[in-house]
């Protein structure tokens, strides 16, 4: 920690680390959200590869996609090295077979079953040491929540228990193209401790992907709209400059 202010978590994404003055405050946990294709999954694995080259043991929880399509997605980064998963650096766990371990395979949850999914997601967390995770995504979870009231009670005491245990979270929040807010219920985004938007824009007939980080609680952060390229060598943000340009969600 240097002048009271809290030690980070490097990204190892250039462009976001400046944008978030050095990275994102350890033990925050924040909502990644756009809708789909906007790059969510891509800038999740990119942040938990470098975390594993830099020696801190990451964690991929999927819901959505079998970890096998995931690694196919990874395997053309130059700076992504198979050795990181050989060594557990790097972790991929599949959430549903953590349901049928915890019986948990059912459409809706109750407050017991969402406690019991935050335990053992805690007990993984503090049995490997892992300091950053990623969970992909969030909105299939919730979708098993009945009322606000669940997610809400889900986001907290998952997000309070990582951030004592020193753990940088990020939650990929999915949007429909045409929603309002950040958030699929609107509570995910009220609760967590940053939002990083990602977007679509049209401009002179390309479709741009957009980054802005909309919350950051913990440090300064420029709120500017920036353009994201995914690319082979990871990826690249750059400034977006001003003029035609058309919103696309
Ligand atoms: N390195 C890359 N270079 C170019 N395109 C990429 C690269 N990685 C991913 N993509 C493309 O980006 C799109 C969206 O990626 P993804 O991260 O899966 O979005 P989301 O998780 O938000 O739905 C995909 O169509 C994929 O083909
Ligand atoms: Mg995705």
């Amino acid at each position: 920690m240097v002048d009271g202010s809290r030690e980070r978590c490097k990204t190892g994404i250039a462009g976001m680390d400046s944008i978030l003055d050095g990275g994102i405050p350890r033990g925050n946990t924040v909502l990644i959200t756009g809708s789909c294709g906007t790059g969510k999954t891509t800038l999740s694995l990119e942040f938990l590869v470098h975390g594993a080259i830099m020696g801190e043991r990451s964690m991929y929880i999927s819901v959505t996609e079998v970890p096998e399509k995931l690694l196919e997605n990874m395997i053309d980064y130059e700076f992504f090295d198979k050795k990181l998963i050989d060594e557990k650096k790097l972790i991929f766990v599949d959430l549903q077979e953590i349901y049928v371990k915890l019986g948990l395979e059912k459409l809706e949850f109750t407050l017991e079953d969402i406690n019991i999914l935050v335990e053992q997601i805690v007990k993984m967390v503090k049995e490997l040491g892992v300091e950053r995770l990623v969970i992909d995504s969030i909105t299939s979870i919730c979708y098993r929540l009945t009322s606000k009231e669940e997610i809400r009670e889900f986001i907290l005491h998952l997000g309070k228990e990582l951030s004592e245990l020193g753990c940088t979270t990020l939650l990929v929040s999915e949007l429909l193209p045409s929603a309002a807010g950040y958030s699929q219920y609107g509570v995910e985004e009220a609760i967590a401790d940053g939002i990083i938007l990602l977007g679509n824009l049209e401009r002179r007939g390309d479709l741009l992907r957009t980054l802005q980080v909309i919350k950051m609680r913990g440090t300064t952060h420029s709120r500017a709209k920036y353009v994201m390229d995914l690319t082979s060598i990871g990826i690249l943000i750059a400034p977006l400059l001003k003029g035609g340009s058309v919103e696309v969600t």
